[in-house]
Protein backbone atom coordinates (compact mmCIF):
# COMPACT_ATOMS: atom_id res chain seq x y z
CA UNK A 1 0.00 0.00 0.00
CA UNK A 2 1.23 3.14 -0.86
CA UNK A 3 1.43 6.45 1.73
CA UNK A 4 -0.24 9.22 1.49
CA UNK A 5 1.97 12.04 0.10
CA UNK A 6 1.18 15.44 -0.03
CA UNK A 7 3.87 18.85 -1.07
CA UNK A 8 5.96 20.20 1.39
CA UNK A 9 6.09 23.65 -0.03
CA UNK A 10 2.56 26.01 -1.06
CA UNK A 11 3.54 26.19 -4.45
CA UNK A 12 1.76 28.67 -6.52
CA UNK A 13 -0.54 27.07 -9.24
CA UNK A 14 -0.38 24.39 -6.64
CA UNK A 15 -2.58 21.19 -8.53
CA UNK A 16 -4.01 19.92 -5.44
CA UNK A 17 -7.53 21.09 -6.45
CA UNK A 18 -7.36 20.06 -9.87
CA UNK A 19 -6.30 16.22 -9.14
CA UNK A 20 -9.20 14.44 -9.14
CA UNK A 21 -9.69 15.99 -12.97
CA UNK A 22 -6.31 15.42 -13.95
CA UNK A 23 -6.74 11.50 -13.01
CA UNK A 24 -9.41 10.93 -14.33
CA UNK A 25 -7.71 12.31 -17.63
CA UNK A 26 -4.82 9.76 -17.41
CA UNK A 27 -3.48 7.75 -20.10
CA UNK A 28 -4.36 4.09 -18.92
CA UNK A 29 -0.91 2.86 -18.79
CA UNK A 30 2.28 4.19 -19.37
CA UNK A 31 6.39 3.75 -18.85
CA UNK A 32 8.02 6.57 -17.24
CA UNK A 33 6.47 9.78 -16.09
CA UNK A 34 8.05 12.86 -16.80
CA UNK A 35 6.89 16.26 -14.89
CA UNK A 36 9.23 19.03 -16.30
CA UNK A 37 7.39 21.86 -14.23
CA UNK A 38 7.45 20.21 -10.75
CA UNK A 39 6.75 22.84 -8.17
CA UNK A 40 5.30 21.77 -5.58
CA UNK A 41 4.74 18.03 -7.36
CA UNK A 42 0.61 17.20 -6.19
CA UNK A 43 0.18 15.06 -9.03
CA UNK A 44 3.75 13.15 -8.35
CA UNK A 45 2.97 12.81 -5.65
CA UNK A 46 -0.47 11.39 -5.90
CA UNK A 47 0.80 8.88 -8.37
CA UNK A 48 4.22 7.66 -7.01
CA UNK A 49 5.47 5.99 -10.38
CA UNK A 50 7.57 3.52 -10.47
CA UNK A 51 10.05 5.26 -12.90
CA UNK A 52 9.88 9.26 -13.42
CA UNK A 53 12.02 12.36 -14.34
CA UNK A 54 11.09 15.43 -12.78
CA UNK A 55 12.61 18.82 -13.13
CA UNK A 56 12.25 22.82 -12.73
CA UNK A 57 13.64 26.02 -13.35
CA UNK A 58 13.76 26.78 -9.70
CA UNK A 59 17.47 25.17 -8.80
CA UNK A 60 16.42 25.99 -4.84
CA UNK A 61 13.27 24.35 -5.06
CA UNK A 62 14.86 21.58 -7.24
CA UNK A 63 17.39 20.87 -4.21
CA UNK A 64 14.74 20.49 -1.46
CA UNK A 65 13.75 16.83 -3.55
CA UNK A 66 16.98 16.24 -3.84
CA UNK A 67 17.85 16.94 -0.11
CA UNK A 68 14.81 15.01 1.13
CA UNK A 69 15.62 12.15 -1.52
CA UNK A 70 19.71 12.02 0.31
CA UNK A 71 19.38 14.09 3.59
CA UNK A 72 15.57 14.05 4.92
CA UNK A 73 17.03 13.54 8.47
CA UNK A 74 19.14 16.68 8.61
CA UNK A 75 16.42 18.30 6.80
CA UNK A 76 14.07 17.92 9.29
CA UNK A 77 16.62 18.77 11.73
CA UNK A 78 16.86 21.82 10.75
CA UNK A 79 13.60 22.73 9.91
CA UNK A 80 12.52 22.31 13.89
CA UNK A 81 15.45 24.08 14.73
CA UNK A 82 14.53 27.00 12.73
CA UNK A 83 10.80 26.99 14.44
CA UNK A 84 11.56 26.78 17.42
CA UNK A 85 11.92 30.05 17.81
CA UNK A 86 8.23 32.19 17.52
CA UNK A 87 8.72 34.27 14.54
CA UNK A 88 8.96 38.37 14.23
CA UNK A 89 9.36 40.89 11.54
CA UNK A 90 13.00 40.95 12.91
CA UNK A 91 13.58 36.92 12.93
CA UNK A 92 11.53 36.63 9.31
CA UNK A 93 13.87 39.24 7.31
CA UNK A 94 17.31 37.94 9.87
CA UNK A 95 16.66 34.41 8.38
CA UNK A 96 15.42 35.34 4.95
CA UNK A 97 18.94 37.67 4.99
CA UNK A 98 20.78 34.60 6.03
CA UNK A 99 19.47 32.30 2.93
CA UNK A 100 20.53 35.44 0.62
CA UNK A 101 23.94 36.29 1.86
CA UNK A 102 25.30 32.74 2.38
CA UNK A 103 23.30 30.13 0.74
CA UNK A 104 21.79 31.87 -2.72
CA UNK A 105 25.10 34.38 -2.61
CA UNK A 106 27.45 31.82 -2.61
CA UNK A 107 25.49 29.16 -4.48
CA UNK A 108 25.62 26.48 -1.78
CA UNK A 109 22.59 23.96 -1.80
CA UNK A 110 22.93 21.48 1.16
CA UNK A 111 20.54 20.67 3.72
CA UNK A 112 20.39 23.70 5.73
CA UNK A 113 19.54 25.85 2.19
CA UNK A 114 16.63 23.23 1.64
CA UNK A 115 15.46 23.98 5.45
CA UNK A 116 15.62 27.37 5.22
CA UNK A 117 13.59 27.55 1.82
CA UNK A 118 11.07 25.12 3.13
CA UNK A 119 10.68 27.51 6.35
CA UNK A 120 10.61 30.88 4.68
CA UNK A 121 7.91 29.32 2.05
CA UNK A 122 5.92 28.58 5.01
CA UNK A 123 6.88 31.95 6.32
CA UNK A 124 5.76 34.22 3.82
CA UNK A 125 3.17 36.18 1.65
CA UNK A 126 1.17 33.64 0.06
CA UNK A 127 3.80 31.23 -0.37
CA UNK A 128 5.25 33.55 -3.40
CA UNK A 129 9.00 32.40 -4.81
CA UNK A 130 9.96 35.96 -6.23
CA UNK A 131 13.77 37.06 -6.37
CA UNK A 132 14.86 40.31 -7.45
CA UNK A 133 17.48 40.77 -9.97
CA UNK A 134 20.23 39.62 -7.99
CA UNK A 135 18.23 36.23 -7.35
CA UNK A 136 17.42 37.29 -3.90
CA UNK A 137 14.64 35.71 -2.13
CA UNK A 138 12.47 39.18 -1.34
CA UNK A 139 9.02 37.70 -0.22
CA UNK A 140 7.33 39.74 2.61
CA UNK A 141 6.31 38.05 5.96
CA UNK A 142 3.32 36.31 6.60
CA UNK A 143 2.98 37.22 9.68
CA UNK A 144 2.78 33.53 10.90
CA UNK A 145 4.26 33.18 14.64
CA UNK A 146 4.41 29.70 15.25
CA UNK A 147 3.47 26.71 13.97
CA UNK A 148 5.39 23.63 11.82
CA UNK A 149 6.78 24.14 8.93
CA UNK A 150 6.84 20.54 7.89
CA UNK A 151 4.49 17.52 8.96
CA UNK A 152 7.79 14.77 9.49
CA UNK A 153 6.35 11.67 8.98
CA UNK A 154 5.29 13.22 5.24
CA UNK A 155 8.77 14.13 4.90
CA UNK A 156 10.07 10.81 5.59
CA UNK A 157 7.62 8.80 3.33
CA UNK A 158 8.69 11.45 0.93
CA UNK A 159 12.28 10.58 0.77
CA UNK A 160 11.11 6.88 0.97
CA UNK A 161 9.42 7.05 -2.49
CA UNK A 162 12.21 9.22 -3.45
CA UNK A 163 14.30 6.59 -2.67
CA UNK A 164 12.68 3.51 -3.84
CA UNK A 165 11.17 4.48 -7.02
CA UNK A 166 13.99 4.87 -10.35
CA UNK A 167 13.65 9.38 -9.91
CA UNK A 168 15.78 11.06 -12.22
CA UNK A 169 15.58 14.71 -10.76
CA UNK A 170 17.08 17.53 -12.47
CA UNK A 171 17.40 21.89 -12.37
CA UNK A 172 16.87 22.37 -16.09
CA UNK A 173 14.59 24.18 -18.75
CA UNK A 174 11.21 21.60 -19.65
CA UNK A 175 12.83 21.18 -22.81
CA UNK A 176 15.80 19.65 -21.49
CA UNK A 177 13.60 17.43 -18.89
CA UNK A 178 11.60 16.31 -22.07
CA UNK A 179 14.58 15.46 -24.08
CA UNK A 180 15.04 11.73 -22.94
CA UNK A 181 11.03 10.64 -23.67
CA UNK A 182 10.10 7.82 -25.59
CA UNK A 183 6.96 6.82 -27.57
CA UNK A 184 4.91 4.92 -24.50
CA UNK A 185 5.93 7.46 -22.19
CA UNK A 186 3.49 10.21 -20.60
CA UNK A 187 4.57 13.87 -19.76
CA UNK A 188 2.36 16.15 -17.54
CA UNK A 189 2.85 19.78 -18.25
CA UNK A 190 2.27 22.56 -15.80
CA UNK A 191 3.50 25.51 -17.05
CA UNK A 192 2.92 28.80 -15.28
CA UNK A 193 -0.25 29.30 -16.50
CA UNK A 194 -1.52 32.07 -19.49
CA UNK A 195 -2.38 35.31 -17.72
CA UNK A 196 -6.58 35.28 -18.41
CA UNK A 197 -5.62 38.87 -19.89
CA UNK A 198 -3.10 37.85 -22.34
CA UNK A 199 -4.20 38.54 -25.96
CA UNK A 200 -4.08 37.24 -29.37
CA UNK A 201 -0.80 39.41 -29.34
CA UNK A 202 0.66 37.21 -26.23
CA UNK A 203 4.57 37.30 -26.95
CA UNK A 204 4.77 40.88 -24.82
CA UNK A 205 3.96 39.73 -21.56
CA UNK A 206 5.59 37.87 -18.93
CA UNK A 207 4.37 35.76 -15.75
CA UNK A 208 6.80 34.32 -13.40
CA UNK A 209 9.66 34.46 -15.87
CA UNK A 210 7.35 32.16 -18.59
CA UNK A 211 6.78 34.70 -21.45
CA UNK A 212 4.33 34.07 -24.61
CA UNK A 213 7.63 32.66 -26.54
CA UNK A 214 7.68 30.16 -23.88
CA UNK A 215 3.95 28.96 -23.90
CA UNK A 216 4.75 29.14 -28.03
CA UNK A 217 8.21 27.16 -27.28
CA UNK A 218 5.81 24.60 -25.43
CA UNK A 219 3.26 24.21 -27.51
CA UNK A 220 5.69 23.30 -30.65
CA UNK A 221 7.28 20.94 -28.33
CA UNK A 222 3.84 18.96 -27.36
CA UNK A 223 3.45 18.91 -31.17
CA UNK A 224 6.79 17.24 -32.22
CA UNK A 225 6.47 14.77 -28.93
CA UNK A 226 2.84 13.85 -29.94
CA UNK A 227 4.21 12.86 -33.26
CA UNK A 228 6.73 11.05 -31.54
CA UNK A 229 3.86 8.63 -29.82
CA UNK A 230 4.81 10.23 -26.20
CA UNK A 231 1.50 10.77 -24.04
CA UNK A 232 0.74 14.05 -22.86
CA UNK A 233 -1.23 15.95 -20.67
CA UNK A 234 -0.88 19.93 -20.18
CA UNK A 235 -3.26 22.60 -17.68
CA UNK A 236 -3.72 25.92 -17.96
CA UNK A 237 -6.02 28.64 -17.74
CA UNK A 238 -9.21 28.70 -20.17
CA UNK A 239 -8.37 31.34 -22.37
CA UNK A 240 -8.57 32.05 -26.19
CA UNK A 241 -4.82 31.27 -26.75
CA UNK A 242 -4.97 28.31 -25.88
CA UNK A 243 -7.31 27.05 -27.97
CA UNK A 244 -5.14 28.21 -30.91
CA UNK A 245 -1.79 26.86 -29.51
CA UNK A 246 -3.61 23.19 -29.10
CA UNK A 247 -5.61 23.34 -32.01
CA UNK A 248 -6.69 19.57 -32.89
CA UNK A 249 -6.03 18.46 -29.44
CA UNK A 250 -8.45 16.96 -26.60
CA UNK A 251 -9.21 20.54 -24.81
CA UNK A 252 -11.65 19.74 -21.52
CA UNK A 253 -12.49 22.93 -20.10
CA UNK A 254 -12.95 22.34 -16.05
CA UNK A 255 -14.06 24.74 -13.38
CA UNK A 256 -11.97 24.83 -10.08
CA UNK A 257 -12.19 26.89 -6.79
CA UNK A 258 -9.30 29.28 -6.51
CA UNK A 259 -8.76 29.91 -2.43
CA UNK A 260 -5.37 32.15 -4.16
CA UNK A 261 -7.72 35.09 -5.00
CA UNK A 262 -8.50 37.61 -2.13
CA UNK A 263 -11.61 38.80 -4.38
CA UNK A 264 -14.33 35.99 -3.75
CA UNK A 265 -15.71 36.76 -7.02
CA UNK A 266 -12.69 35.76 -8.97
CA UNK A 267 -12.38 32.51 -6.80
CA UNK A 268 -14.15 30.28 -9.44
CA UNK A 269 -12.51 29.98 -12.55
CA UNK A 270 -12.14 27.60 -15.67
CA UNK A 271 -8.73 25.75 -16.60
CA UNK A 272 -7.90 23.74 -19.31
CA UNK A 273 -6.61 19.99 -19.21
CA UNK A 274 -5.37 19.25 -22.70
CA UNK A 275 -4.33 16.09 -24.11
CA UNK A 276 -2.92 14.03 -27.08
CA UNK A 277 -4.65 11.02 -26.34
CA UNK A 278 -8.55 9.29 -25.52
CA UNK A 279 -8.25 9.22 -21.12
CA UNK A 280 -9.45 6.69 -19.24
CA UNK A 281 -13.66 7.99 -19.41
C1 LIG B 1 2.43 26.11 -12.16
S1 LIG B 1 3.96 25.71 -11.38
C2 LIG B 1 3.81 23.97 -11.24
C3 LIG B 1 2.82 23.62 -10.14
C4 LIG B 1 2.89 22.13 -9.76
N1 LIG B 1 2.26 21.29 -10.75
C5 LIG B 1 2.27 21.88 -8.40
O1 LIG B 1 1.41 21.02 -8.24
O2 LIG B 1 2.68 22.60 -7.47
C6 LIG B 1 5.10 26.00 -12.63
C7 LIG B 1 6.55 25.67 -12.34
O3 LIG B 1 7.31 25.87 -13.55
C8 LIG B 1 8.62 26.30 -13.22
N2 LIG B 1 9.21 26.89 -14.45
C9 LIG B 1 9.08 28.14 -14.95
N3 LIG B 1 9.74 28.25 -16.13
C10 LIG B 1 10.29 27.02 -16.39
C11 LIG B 1 11.07 26.49 -17.46
N4 LIG B 1 11.44 27.23 -18.51
N5 LIG B 1 11.44 25.17 -17.41
C12 LIG B 1 11.10 24.41 -16.33
N6 LIG B 1 10.36 24.86 -15.27
C13 LIG B 1 9.96 26.14 -15.32
C14 LIG B 1 8.42 27.23 -12.05
O4 LIG B 1 9.62 27.34 -11.29
C15 LIG B 1 7.26 26.55 -11.30
O5 LIG B 1 7.74 25.72 -10.27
Amino acid sequence: MKNKLTPFVKWAGGKTQLLPHLEELLPESYQTYYEPFIGGGALLLNLQPAKAVIGDVNEQLINIYKQIQMNVEDVIHEVNELDKIKCSAERYLSIRKYYNEKKIANHVLDAETAALMIWLNKHCFNGLYRVNSKGFFNVPWNHKEVGNSIVEENLRNIAEYLNTADITIQAKDFEETCKSAKQGDFIYFDSPYIPISATASFTDYTKDGFTGKDHARLAQLFKDISKKGILSMLSNHNVPLIYELYEGFHIEAVSVHRMINRDASKRTGKEVIITNYLGRR
